[in-house]
């Protein structure tokens, strides 16, 4: 497919001595870049949604890795490992759900470990290969995902999952743009995501760039739309999938798949396997961040709530794998996830 047509946006720019991140607070009608000089303001503004989406902060953190290197004087990697370890340490409590974020401070550390007096072109090599990476899986997995898809079908997707998610393309949204520019997706719905409406500011923004025309949806419109067969599939992204397929994604993901169970609307997870997390056994074991609840209070920096109500906040669901038809990587695809299948595809844990 023409991937320049349908995939422009870029929220990770690596400027050689800074970051830049595209404030995915302020879309879709401001577009600002935060400049971060240190590893401190890169997790500060993974904390913030400034980058969000689980395989993007993953990226943002190897950048920021790199951004820590460059302040510090060492003879070798291992040395520079542990004169970094307190840069480590806050991009990793950046937030708790993505594994990605654990597994690019993973991978960057390995390579730092085994590096010599060059280690810190090691790093900065690091970093650009685990972004590039991301973005060929993405579109790789879009050719699987949208294979999976019957011409002629509808799709719901939840939180934003795409160009602005990743280094490019996306994972769910990557097999939407691949679908729908296959003729196989006519009819694309996006539900809003409250409360930070990565679906309503995010998503659909992204699909009019592409041209292509989606329809928002309220949260809690998902089950009635499903009722309607105007919906074949519900394709989501990932923010980590454990060893047995129970996948964990924005809140709501969860309510969405038992809805589509109930209408015989088949559920898609596309995430790239640096999301599965074969150390965790099942989704019991996954952290759900919990954010601040004034985030439920208030739209748009608006108070819409009495004062004095409280407010609980998990930004992660988990959808147990029982409710999902498959997982779509780009080691391949897993048909009903299950502990033996994932091990099939990704080894033990
Ligand atoms: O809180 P967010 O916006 O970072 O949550 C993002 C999601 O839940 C996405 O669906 C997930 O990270 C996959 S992104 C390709």
């Amino acid at each position: 497919m023409d991937f320049d047509r349908y995939d422009r946006i870029r929220p990770i720019r690596w400027q050689g001595d800074r970051l830049s991140l595209l404030d995915q607070r302020k879309l879709p009608f401001v577009t600002e870049y935060v400049q971060c000089h240190d590893a401190d303001a890169v997790a500060a503004a993974i904390h913030a949604l400034v980058v969000r989406g689980a395989p993007a902060i993953g990226i943002a953190a190897a950048w920021g890795a790199v951004l820590a290197g460059q302040r510090v004087a060492a003879a070798d990697g291992a040395q520079a490992l542990a004169k970094l370890a307190r840069d480590f340490e806050h991009l990793q409590a950046a937030r708790p759900t993505a594994v990605n974020l654990m597994w690019a401070l993973a991978r960057v550390r390995r390579v730092l470990a085994a590096a010599g007096a060059d280690w810190l072109a090691v790093l900065e090599c690091e970093a650009a290969a685990i972004e590039t990476e991301d973005l060929a899986a993405n579109r790789y997995m879009g050719a699987l995902g949208a294979a999976l898809i019957a011409p002629g079908s509808g799709v719901l997707t939840h939180c934003n999952t795409g160009s602005l998610a990743t280094a490019g393309f996306g994972t769910a949204l990557g097999v939407i743009r691949a679908g729908v520019a296959e003729g196989r997706i006519e009819r694309v719905y996006a539900s809003e995501t409250r409360p930070w409406l990565q679906g309503a500011r995010l998503t659909v923004w992204e699909l009019v760039q592409d041209g292509i025309a989606a329809t928002l949806i309220a949260d809690g419109a998902a089950a009635h739309l499903m009722k309607t067969g105007a919906v074949q599939w519900l394709v989501v992204g990932a923010d980590r999938i454990c060893a047995n397929g129970d996948a964990a994604n924005k809140i709501g993901t969860y309510s969405h798949a038992i809805a589509a169970r109930h209408h015989g609307v088949k559920v898609m997870v596309v995430a790239p396997s640096s999301t599965v997390d074969m150390a965790t056994a099942h989704g019991d074991d996954i952290e759900i961040e919990m954010r601040d609840p004034d985030e439920l209070l208030a739209m748009g920096g608006v108070r819409t709530v009495a004062d004095g109500v409280q407010a609980w906040n998990p930004v992660f669901d988990v959808t147990p794998a029982g409710l999902i038809d498959a997982i779509v990587t780009e080691r391949g695809v897993v048909e009903r996830p299950d502990t033996s299948r994932m091990a099939g595809v990704f080894g033990a844990g």
